[in-house]
């Protein structure tokens, strides 16, 4: 006659096990590399970023202002987007690129010039964007 057999698992396997899937998700944490956005909140005060002329029609533009990168795209005469400069995937400075894209030197990541979202990885989470507009003859950025 045969015995049917339940295998329970027992209290330190339990334990065991937890502590490996912990391990687990924090290796995935670590590899993704994802960084928090480390950006002031915004006041909506409007700050000079750059002489509109330096910026032309379909051209872009990296500026330091108040001690922070931002990447400038100017898609038409009237518009200018701005997104911080700093990669959501180690925090290393993305530079202008080129065609549709921001390029981060370190990895690779590329962002869109149009939206900051991730057209290439490793990083994950889109370029966080800040509302800029042309006035007079500056480019202005509203942090
Ligand atoms: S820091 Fe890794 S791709 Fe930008």
């Amino acid at each position: 006659m045969k015995q049917k057999i339940t295998l329970l698992p027992t209290r330190r396997s339990v334990i065991e096990a937890s502590l490996v899937a912990g391990a687990a998700v924090t290796l995935v944490s670590c590899g993704s590399g994802d960084k928090a956005q480390d950006l002031p909140e915004s006041t909506g005060t409007a700050t000079d970023a750059i002489d509109a002329a330096k910026l032309p029609v379909q051209g872009t533009a990296s500026v330091t202002v108040d001690g922070r990168g931002y990447l400038l795209y100017r898609p038409d005469e009237s518009t200018v987007l701005a997104y911080t400069s700093v990669c959501t995937h180690q925090g290393c400075k993305v530079g202008t690129g080129s065609g549709e894209v921001f390029e981060c030197p370190c990895h690779g990541s590329q962002f869109s010039k149009t939206d900051g979202s991730v057209a290439q990885g490793p990083a994950k989470k889109s370029l966080a964007r800040f509302a800029a507009a042309i006035e007079g003859d500056k480019v202005k950025i509203y942090l």
